[in-house]
C-alpha cells in the first residue's frame, strides 16, 4: 500500500521522540496500519542544531506554514506549540489544503479548537489532538468514542507533569520549589515558559478541551476559575500531611443547577484516594458518566516519549482510515450544535 506521508512541524523534545519511533518502529507501524508511515518533510526554526536525530532524508522547511502550504504530504503534524503563530497559521493552512492534522497543542485548541475542527469538518478531513491533554493517557478517545451514549456529570484530575512533579518533588525530598521547577524544565516536562504550567493555565486549556467534549459546549479556557502552585510552600505540604491530605493541582469541571462549572487550583486530597498517590509527572483522569460509572485513568503526563506515543496512535488512525469513512466526533461538532441552539434563543 502507499505509504502515509507525514510532514512533522517542531523538533523539540516532542518532535524528536516521534522522529526516533517512526524510524525503529517503522515495520511495526507498517503492520499495524497497513501501510508504512514515512515522514517525507520536517521543519524548525534552526536547522544546525543537535537533536540526535537523523532527517536526512526529509524534506526541511524553515518555515511551518510554507511546508503546510507545499510539502508533498498527507498529513501535517504540529508539535511546535503555543496559541498563536507558526502553530495557528501552519494548521490553518494545512487543514485549508485538505491535509490532516494532528497537534499536542491544547493552547492553540483552547484558543481556536472550535473553528480549527469546524473547519477539518468543512474539509473533510481528520483533526486528532489526543497528546494535547494529559499527555499519553488516551482521554480524548474515552471521551469521543469509548462513552458513547454516556452522559457525563464530571470530569477531575492532575493535567499538568510539570505542577505533580514539583510538589511530589518538595514533599518526599524537602525540596525548594525552585529546584524541582528547574529539574522539570531539564526533564523536558515544563512548557517554552514554565509560568504556564505553575500557573495553572496549561490545566485550565486542557480542562477546557475536556470540558468541550464531555459536555457539549463552547470552549471557554478564559472563563475557568484559575489558581496555580505558585504560593504552595513546604509548610502547606506539611500542614496537609498532618491533616491526612496531600495537595495537587486538580482541574475540574462538573454539571451543577446553574451551568458547568470550570476550575483549577490546589486542592487537599485525602492521603488514601488514588488520586492521592499519584506522583511525579504521572497525570491522573477521572470521568463520571451515567451508563459506565466512575472511570480513571493514570499514565505518563508529559515529556518526549509519553507525548510522542499519543501523537503516534493518532497518526495511526489516519493512516488505517479510509476516504469517506465515518470521522469521530471532533471539537466543531458539539459547538456547532450549541451554536444552532443559541442562534434560535
Ligand atoms: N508542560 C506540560 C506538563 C506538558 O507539564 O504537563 C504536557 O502537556
Amino acid at each position: 500500500a502507499d505509504a502515509l506521508k507525514i510532514g512533522i512541524a517542531g523538533l523539540g523534545t516532542v518532535g524528536a521522540s516521534l522522529v526516533r519511533v517512526l524510524q525503529t518502529r517503522a515495520d511495526m507501524l507498517a503492520v499495524a496500519c497497513g501501510r508504512p508511515i514515512v515522514a517525507t518533510a520536517v521543519s524548525a526554526r534552526d536547522r544546525s542544531r543537535d537533536r540526535g536525530i537523523d532527517v536526512s532524508g526529509a524534506q526541511w522547511f524553515d518555515d511551518a506554514v510554507e511546508m503546510a502550504r507545499h510539502a508533498d504530504i498527507e498529513l501535517f503534524v504540529e508539535l511546535m506549540g503555543g496559541s498563536g503563530d507558526p502553530a495557528y497559521s501552519s494548521v490553518k493552512a494545512a487543514l485549508s489544503r485538505g491535509l490532516h492534522v494532528v497537534t499536542a497543542n491544547k493552547a492553540l485548541l483552547a484558543k481556536s479548537g472550535v473553528e480549527l475542527a469546524v473547519l477539518a469538518e468543512e474539509k473533510g478531513v481528520i483533526l486528532n489532538f489526543e497528546a494535547a491533554v494529559a499527555g499519553g493517557i488516551p482521554v480524548i478517545k474515552a471521551l469521543r468514542e469509548s462513552l458513547t451514549g454516556n452522559t457525563v456529570s464530571r470530569v477531575y484530575g492532575i493535567m499538568n507533569g510539570t505542577c505533580n512533579y514539583i510538589l511530589t518533588r518538595m514533599e518526599k525530598e524537602k525540596l525548594s520549589f525552585e529546584t524541582c521547577l528547574k529539574e522539570a524544565q531539564r526533564l523536558g516536562y515544563a512548557e517554552a515558559d514554565p509560568a504556564f504550567d505553575i500557573e495553572g493555565n496549561d490545566t485550565a486549556h486542557k480542562l477546557s478541551i475536556l470540558t468541550t467534549l464531555a459536555f457539549g459546549t463552547q470552549i471557554a479556557a478564559d472563563d475557568i476559575y484559575l489558581e496555580g502552585i505558585t504560593n504552595i510552600s513546604l509548610e502547606d505540604i506539611e500542614a496537609a500531611a498532618d491533616l491526612g491530605y496531600r495537595i495537587k493541582l486538580l482541574g475540574v469541571a462538573q454539571k451543577t443547577a446553574s451551568g458547568i462549572e470550570q476550575r483549577v487550583h490546589p486542592t487537599m486530597v485525602p492521603q488514601d484516594s488514588v488520586i492521592a498517590q499519584v506522583d511525579g509527572v504521572t497525570n491522573a483522569v477521572a470521568i463520571e458518566s451515567d451508563i459506565l460509572g466512575e472511570l480513571l485513568m493514570v499514565g505518563p503526563g508529559a515529556g518526549g516519549n509519553a507525548t510522542a506515543s499519543a501523537v503516534l496512535g493518532d497518526i495511526a488512525d489516519i493512516a488505517k482510515s479510509r476516504p469517506g469513512a465515518q470521522l469521530v466526533p471532533s471539537l466543531g461538532r458539539p459547538a456547532r450544535q450549541l451554536d444552532v441552539y443559541k442562534r434560535g434563543e
